[in-house]
């Protein structure tokens, strides 16, 4: 018995090394992003307001990072900390830059005596105060009362893998206020990162003020209305907009600065301009009329090429754009540019000839370097969307490359900067569960907070190609995302895995060990009020079959390992003082189980639900005996006799569907067997291309070779009862039913209706569950 235990201690004990450190007094140290060396000692410094912040060697630009920690603090401590300069002391907390140090490069070294740090730069002091702000209790956020505050001996080295550590947001499909944008900003800082990429002009909407253009504002902000769900063709009927002036923007520029974040404006040329030329129509091929538009996708009108007007407008936006905003880079889209427009427009083709372009993709190419050559003059640099690689770049555009690492790994080798967003990993606005229907709409996709962690962003490179990769960024576009509440669902906690992937060397990387201080984090999102998904925090179940046992087998898992899973299978609310799951869990009769990942002795994460009934057919052997489509066979005839209902997504895992067969299932019961009712599962989506069958048969045989036909449906469709979309269950009673074998045969419709849009093309049936009973 005593060596299990201490087994078990051991397993523990490991499991807490891995995934945070503990330190000797007590408190646990797991910060996101990873530092790149942290080692933990005995003792803590006791922080009080009266400990000053001791500037030893400062900076001009230090006085921010200070106020930020002294206002952190002092809510709790009851007033700021004082700021003084002098040599290092005890007592204290003593800032050194040193500019030997790389720019971002911190060290701090906590001790009972005191807090040093000394960094390459300003920004850097404050990424070590975002550290220190990750050892202090979560009470410090919500500001509560405390005489003093313990910080744990720890001695950190540190500095980020990537200069460039970014997050956009779309606010001109939605529009979100100053302190809205001020809290996406403090999100930033608290992850250490530094840029915020600022997507402001859209076919949507046009969201900055412009003096010298006031209808881009007065017109190009506004949207008489907003279709309903995924362009459906109904609209809301709400007139909607605004923009942000330029002290707004003055503002929310000074805001980020005072957290070490430079603010990258994005300006759309020369697609997604219907705001713009709703509001000066000239700068369009056609002079219009154009409208701001409701729905969501890509235009064909943009910003003419052939006409010199176009290019003076741009000018004189970017001449008030540039003093707004000291960064280096504007970001001038270049993305989703569709040339119809331009094929017809005789001031864009006279553009071609006159400058010997070969088609309008080299006018797309020409369109960018004009604005690049400007912006040049200026003393600005473009970042633009990969598609600006098609028709050369120059060697001073930086790319972001949206479209998966593609159009990066080419920029890269072309010797081009590039900033990694593929939307594979990055996309923020796609979904994070495949449980859709217990998500907030979103455009698609899926990209959960473990493939946002697994992006390398710099595979598929040389070392040295590699260099030329300057950073990270997660997107957020914002169609479907109508409120703050929700971006912050969006965003968090998937932006600490892009913090991570842009701050910690590759090698230190482990998702485990990320998924504990994410939920460490996550008390601190909590204590912020922010809204964040759960779904790290989840049990996962998977089914099989138990060959010897006969029974479907469920095993849970939780993807965070420091919490223990309590389950119910009678469908109500798992507690503490539920079972704790031990081992997989075989399922002999109908069961709701629950189960529900416990912390600390809190519920955490999202709950596990998955209801069976078990009939006849599931205990037995089950054989499909057609062909089925490889994309939805999920688990082939086991899914029709697994107890497990699909949802109406037919890509759940829970159906089977073909196009090319009739679906044919057989049932050995092993032994002359009593049966009174077939009930067939079927889904009915026909936008989707999946029809009902339209026929059941059911036929009973002692030696699979001779089968009796006992039960039948025919015209399914015509029914009254399954004309509606979703799922159906189809009832097949039969008197006396008795035999060893059952094959239940799904007549397919063969070729979808007439009136549908892929009249002619085969139909798909899908099916989820034959039961038997
Ligand atoms: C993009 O997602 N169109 C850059
Ligand atoms: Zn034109």
């Amino acid at each position: 018995m005593k060596t299990i235990n201490l087994l078990f201690l051991f397993v523990l004990y490991s499991i807490c090394l891995i995934s945070c450190q503990e330190s000797d007094s007590g408190q646990t140290i797991g910060i996101i992003p990873q530092p790149t060396s942290l080692q933990t000692a005995q003792g803590h410094f006791t922080l009080t307001s009266k400990t000053p912040l001791n500037i030893v060697k400062g900076a001009d630009d230090l006085g921010p990072a200070c106020k930020f920690f002294s206002e952190l603090v002092a809510r709790s401590l009851g007033s700021p900390l004082l700021t003084e300069q002098g040599e290092t002391k005890t007592g204290a907390i003593n800032i050194y830059i040193d500019t030997t140090l790389a720019k971002e490069a911190y060290t701090l070294h906590v001790t009972g005596k005191a807090i040093d740090i000394k960094a390459g730069s300003s920004s850097a002091v404050f990424y070590a105060f975002q550290s220190l702000r990750q050892m202090m209790p979560v009470s410090i956020e919500k500001g509560e009362k405390q005489p003093a505050i313990e910080i744990p001996d720890v001695t950190i080295q540190d500095q980020p893998r990537f200069a460039y550590r970014g997050l956009m947001l779309d606010v001109c499909r939605h529009l979100f206020s100053l302190d809205e944008i001020k809290t996406y900003i403090d999100m930033l800082a608290m992850h250490k990162m530094n840029r915020f990429h600022w997507h402001l002009t859209d076919d949507q909407g046009w969201r900055i003020e412009i003096k010298k253009y006031p209808e881009l504002t007065k017109i190009g902000s506004m949207r008489k209305e907003t279709v309903i769900g995924r362009n459906s063709g109904k609209y809301d009927g709400q007139a909607y907009g605004g923009f942000y002036t330029q002290e707004d923007i003055k503002e929310i520029v000074q805001y980020a600065a005072d957290r070490y974040i430079t603010v990258i404006p994005e300006i759309e040329l020369p697609g997604h301009a219907s705001a713009a030329l709703a509001s000066y129509p000239e700068l369009g091929c056609t002079g219009g009329p154009y409208k701001v538009v409701g729905e969501w996708g890509v235009f064909d009108d943009v910003f003419c090429a052939g006409n010199d007007k176009t290019f003076e407008f741009f000018q004189n936006v970017f001449d008030e754009i540039i003093p707004l905003f000291p960064s280096e880079y504007i970001h001038v889209g270049g993305d989703e540019c569709p040339k119809t427009a331009w094929k017809k427009c005789p001031k864009c083709q006279k553009r071609i000839k006159k400058e010997g372009l070969k088609n309008e993709h080299e006018l797309q190419s020409y369109f960018i370097h004009r604005i690049e050559n400007y912006l040049n003059s200026k003393g600005k640099k473009i970042i633009g969307w990969d598609e600006i690689l098609e028709g050369g770049i120059s060697q001073t555009a930086t790319i972001m490359s949206w479209r998966g690492t593609k159009g990066g790994i080419e920029a890269a080798q072309k010797g081009n900067q590039v900033i990694m967003t593929p939307n594979t990993y990055a996309y923020l606005d796609y979904y994070q569960s495949l449980d859709t229907k217990n998500e907030p709409f979103a455009i698609g996709g899926y990209v959960p907070v473990e493939k946002v962690y697994s992006l390398e962003p710099t595979e598929g490179l040389t070392p040295e190609e590699g260099n030329m990769i300057i950073g990270v960024q997660g997107n957020l576009w914002t169609e479907y995302i109508p409120n703050f509440s929700q971006v912050q669902y969006m965003v968090l906690p998937r932006m600490a895995a892009i913090a991570e992937i842009g701050w910690t060397p590759a090698k230190l990387k482990n998702y485990e060990n990320f998924v504990g201080r994410t939920i460490a984090l996550m008390e601190r999102y909590d204590a912020l009020g922010y809204n964040y998904a759960k779904h790290i925090m989840s049990v996962s179940g998977k089914t099989s079959f138990d060959e010897e046992k006969s029974c479907i087998r469920l095993t849970l898992a939780p993807n965070y390992q420091q919490a223990a899973i309590h389950y119910t299978v009678d469908g109500s609310i798992p507690t503490l003082q539920s079972p704790v799951y031990k081992e997989p869990l075989d399922i002999t009769s109908d069961c709701d189980i629950r189960a529900q990942l416990f912390r600390n002795g809190k519920a955490i994460g999202k709950e596990f639900n998955q209801s069976f009934k078990i009939s006849q057919a599931v205990k037995k052997k089950a054989r499909l005996q057609n062909k089925i489509s490889e994309v939805y066979a999920a688990q082939g005839s086991r899914t029709l006799t697994d107890g497990i209902r699909g949802t109406v997504d037919f890509r759940d895992g829970n159906w089977v569907g073909t196009c090319n067969d009739d679906m044919i299932l057989v049932v050995d019961f092993e032994q002359p067997t009593t049966y009174s009712k077939v009930n067939v599962g079927c889904l009915n989506k026909v936008g989707d291309w999946i029809c009902l069958p339209v026929a059941i048969r059911v036929y009973a045989s002692e030696n699979e070779n001779d089968y009796t036909q006992v039960a039948e449906i025919k015209d399914i469709a015509n029914r009254e009862e399954f004309k509606e979309e979703g799922i159906h269950n189809i009832t097949l009673n039969i008197e006396n039913g008795k035999s060893r074998f059952v094959k239940v045969v799904v007549e397919r419709q063969k070729f979808l209706p007439e009136d549908h849009p892929g009249a002619g093309n085969a139909a798909y049936v899908f099916l989820d569950e034959i039961e038997i009973d």
